[in-house]
């Protein structure tokens, strides 16, 4: 069955271990989206953070990194408590070596693909991640709106995973919400993740409760 990500960019982060413990009993990873001011425009997150929130949940975290040279990050992030590192493909000109130095140092390891990158760009390295994410938005903002082109997106990197016979997560990351959430189960993907359609939501433990259904009911 798929995975519930909640990303706590859109949560309010004066009082992060309630909003985590809202959607907990729904929601499968912690999504912590890590940017640096170069990457994408805005500074936002990182080892202080994932440090906060350690202890208040069992949850894996999960970094998003939109960050260039990721490889820098990765050692304290580990020691923050950090379980899952993705980085972008657009941000290193070869991501064996960060991948491998990642993993080293006791993570999961992921590569993100913004839409503009050809998904063939990462088939090379499939063998070598646990995560494959694919955006639907622009990084750097949560509240934008899904763009549909990630759905076919989906769809070639669910056709190259499964030929190989490989288990890596699919995830897709951006303006993920209730009304969108079973499309982009069918075209592949195994993990939702969501900032606005949780946090911004009236009610976010309902709204978690209402993704886990979905993905409950599609995977049979
Ligand atoms: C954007 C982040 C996303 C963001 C999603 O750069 O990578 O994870 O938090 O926010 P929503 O779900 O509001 O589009
Ligand atoms: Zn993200």
């Amino acid at each position: 069955m798929g995975k519930l990500a909640a990303s706590i960019l859109a949560a309010d982060l004066a009082h992060l271990a309630d909003q985590v413990k809202l959607v907990e009993p729904w929601t499968d990873v912690i999504h912590v989206d890590i940017m640096d001011g170069h990457f994408v425009p805005p500074i936002a997150l990182g080892g202080v953070v994932v440090a906060s929130l350690r202890p208040v949940t069992a949850l894996p975290l999960h970094g998003h990194l939109m960050v260039d040279a990721p490889e820098t990050q990765f050692e304290e992030l580990r020691a923050a408590g950090l379980d899952v590192v993705s980085f972008h493909l657009e941000a290193v000109p070869d991501p064996s070596p960060a991948l491998r130095k990642a993993r080293g140092v006791g993570m999961r390891v992921g590569l993100t693909l913004n839409l503009e990158t050809p998904v063939e760009r990462v088939v090379p390295y499939l063998e070598e991640i646990d995560d494959l994410m694919l955006m639907s938005i622009p990084p750097g903002w949560s509240g934008q709106r899904l763009n549909p082109a990630v759905f076919p997106r989906l769809e070639r990197a669910r056709e190259e995973i499964d030929r190989r016979g490989l288990a890596i997560e699919l995830e897709v990351d951006g303006g993920v919400k209730l009304d969108n959430a079973r499309r982009a189960i069918e075209a592949g993907a195994t993990v939702l993740v969501s900032a606005s359609g949780l946090f911004g939501s009236s009610d976010p433990a309902e709204a978690a409760r209402s993704f886990a259904s979905i993905l409950a009911e599609a995977g049979g």
